[in-house]
């Protein structure tokens, strides 16, 4: 496996999102800067002020992106940057930023790869009721319309959500998000109404004639590849169950229009959720994706309950020489083989571009001002030669993010956990390539392992 070659036209790249990097600049509040400010919910009590600050450093960064040889690149924009409320008044130069970023992209041979939204609604909406309330999917499709428009023409991939069950799960069910809400109910249907602002954004860029062509949109999902703990005929239907609660519950809405059966049964017995209206999975199954953005990080195992309510338990593994990385993420490569295979197999050979994969670990710049991180380098290569696996056994897959480029605010964690391939000092703003980064620009260059 070695010497594996990927396609000529393989994009690869490495991924970001707004909030995470841009800094607060010259744009609307955000249901993650309410977040932040609430004692307690991140760690060090971190924000999103100035992040990278890339905000200002957007022409630096790119030459990063240069030296690196990156092929692609995934970010998301902002939307309270654009449209400061979540819909009316156009924040002209906030749009202008991601005109010159796509166009300083386009000009170097960077594919964008554009997501719409990566978690930070504007503040306005959150307080008209958030993705509670169906007239944000409907703001959600304007919004996207208006990108399509005016940034159709550099812009070949689009992204609608990210990982809509992070959005709904972790902010409306255990809290660990924005806007930190604890109730299973809510979170259902909020991912239900996640699924639909999908639907309509989808829509409306087929209905778009000026688009560029052949350009293409999709969705990005995280995707753990889940598997019983033991072969108890019960373990394996709690994981069937978890795999249907953080998988197909996407998955089947947007290959298929429908969500999956069983748990659609529990849901609305115990919570009168998911509520829809009329033609909502008939607007799921009239939007197919042009392509699948899988976000693959760990395997999950999972067990039978003790608690009889609970649907399924998830179980912390502690076989002999398991590793993790700082998130306490079980490192497990060959999960992604096998949610490739998967996908290919289960949902109609699709188009995959993996659209996150990688590793925190302590990186620390040693006394050469280096930063190496050997860990990373393995857990990227491993990886690799997982996606590799998976082309040569016919898997459609088009391209790799690494997430991330830089080192950024990691959600709940604040900045204690680094992601990057380019180390950042916070207090100085340096960047510095890892050797991870040097060793990525290497694997573009010869385009494989
Ligand atoms: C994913 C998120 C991304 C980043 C990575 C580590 O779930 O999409 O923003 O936080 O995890």
């Amino acid at each position: 496996m070695g010497g594996f070659r990927f396609p000529q036209d393989f994009l690869w790249g490495a991924a970001t999102s707004a909030f995470q990097i841009e800094g607060a600049a010259e744009r609307g509040e955000t249901i993650w800067d309410r977040f932040c400010e609430t004692p307690g919910k991140v760690l060090g009590g971190h924000t999103g002020r100035i992040a990278c600050d890339h905000y200002h450093r957007r022409r630096q960064d790119l030459n990063l992106m240069r030296e690196l040889g990156l092929r692609s690149y995934r970010f998301s924009v902002s939307w309270a940057r654009v449209l400061p409320q979540g819909s009316g008044r156009i924040h002209a130069a906030g749009l202008d930023f991601y005109r010159r970023l796509v166009d300083e992209l386009s000009e170097a041979g960077i594919a964008p790869l554009a997501t719409l939204y990566h978690w930070d609604l504007p503040l306005a909406l959150q307080d008209l009721g958030g993705w509670e309330d169906r007239d944000t999917a409907r703001r959600f499709a304007d919004y996207a319309a208006l990108l399509f428009q005016r940034l159709g023409d550099r812009v070949q991939h689009w992204i609608t959500l990210n990982e809509p069950y992070v959005a709904a799960h972790l902010g409306y069910r255990t809290g660990d998000h924005a806007p930190g809400f604890r109730d299973e109910g809510r979170a259902v249907q909020v991912a239900h109404h996640l699924l639909l602002a999908h639907a309509w954004a989808v829509r409306a860029f087929r209905q778009l004639a000026t688009r560029r062509a052949g350009s293409r949109i999709g969705i990005s999902l995280d995707l753990p590849w889940i598997q019983p703990a033991t072969e108890h005929p019960d373990d394996l239907t709690a994981a069937d169950r978890y795999d249907a609660y953080h998988n197909r519950w996407f998955l089947d809405p947007v290959f298929g229009g429908r969500y999956p059966a069983e748990l659609a049964e529990i849901f609305r017995r115990r919570h009168g959720v998911p509520r829809l209206e009329t033609g909502d999975l008939e607007a799921f199954a009239a939007a197919p994706v042009d392509f699948l953005g899988v976000n693959y990080y760990f395997r999950q195992l999972v067990r039978r309950p003790d608690d009889p309510q609970e649907l399924f338990q998830i179980v912390q593994p502690d076989y002999p020489g398991v590793r993790f990385t700082s998130m306490g993420w079980e490192i497990w490569p060959e999960g992604l083989y096998e949610q490739l295979r998967r996908l290919d197999r289960e949902y109609g050979h699709p188009e995959l571009i993996l659209t996150e994969n990688g590793a925190a670990f302590p990186d620390q710049r040693g006394a050469d001002g280096r930063v190496e991180d050997p860990q990373r380098v393995e857990y990227l290569r491993a990886h690799l030669q997982a996606a590799g696996r998976a082309l040569e056994a016919g898997v459609r897959l088009r391209g790799y993010q690494v997430w991330s480029l830089l080192d950024n605010f990691e959600w709940s964690f604040g900045y204690e956990r680094r992601f990057g391939l380019v180390h950042v000092d916070f207090d100085t703003q340096k960047r510095t390539p890892k050797a991870s980064a040097l060793w990525y620009r290497q694997v573009i260059q010869q385009g494989g392992l």
